[in-house]
């Protein structure tokens, strides 16, 4: 018999992306506008237009004139979520002397794959690891002779 997995907060991976870029943009300019979410998704501004529209229809976003788009208590539960999810990958992969921008593409996949016990697993190992230098010496070595 198979363990249940806990569920975790998803949405579709393109609302799952679309969510993390809003929140990221808020954080870091204070407003997401539609201009800055096409360019950062590389998606054409119409597109972008259409989904915000679509993800106000769910319930994840909203859209103010003078704001730009703004995250509804949901969206931004599962925004977290997935930059939870990034940022431990970035620092587990950190530990191999893996660089955050040369595997971006891998994260931006990755993240969506991962159900709660797996993101424990990788932050377990993490904390291990940091805490093992001469065990993680030679994982790179490993990595390195595989490379
Ligand atoms: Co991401």
């Amino acid at each position: 018999m198979s363990k249940a997995i806990t569920p975790t907060l998803r949405g579709t991976r393109a609302q799952e992306d679309y969510l993390e870029q809003i929140l990221t943009l808020i954080e870091n300019k204070g407003y997401a506008r539609v201009v800055d979410i096409a360019h950062n998704l590389g998606i054409a501004q119409a597109s972008v237009t259409g989904m915000i529209q679509r993800m106000d229809a769910d319930g994840l976003v909203a859209y103010e004139k003078y704001r730009g788009v703004i995250l509804t208590e949901a969206g931004e539960e599962i925004a977290r979520e997935i930059v939870r999810r990034h940022e431990s990958l970035v620092e587990f992969f950190a530990l191999f002397g893996l660089d955050e921008h040369s595997i971006y593409d891998d994260i931006e996949g990755i993240e969506h794959h991962m159900s709660q016990p797996i993101l424990a697993a990788i932050q377990a190992l993490t904390g291990e690891l940091e805490r093992q230098p001469a065990l993680l010496e030679r994982v790179k070595k490993k990595i390195a002779g595989c490379a």
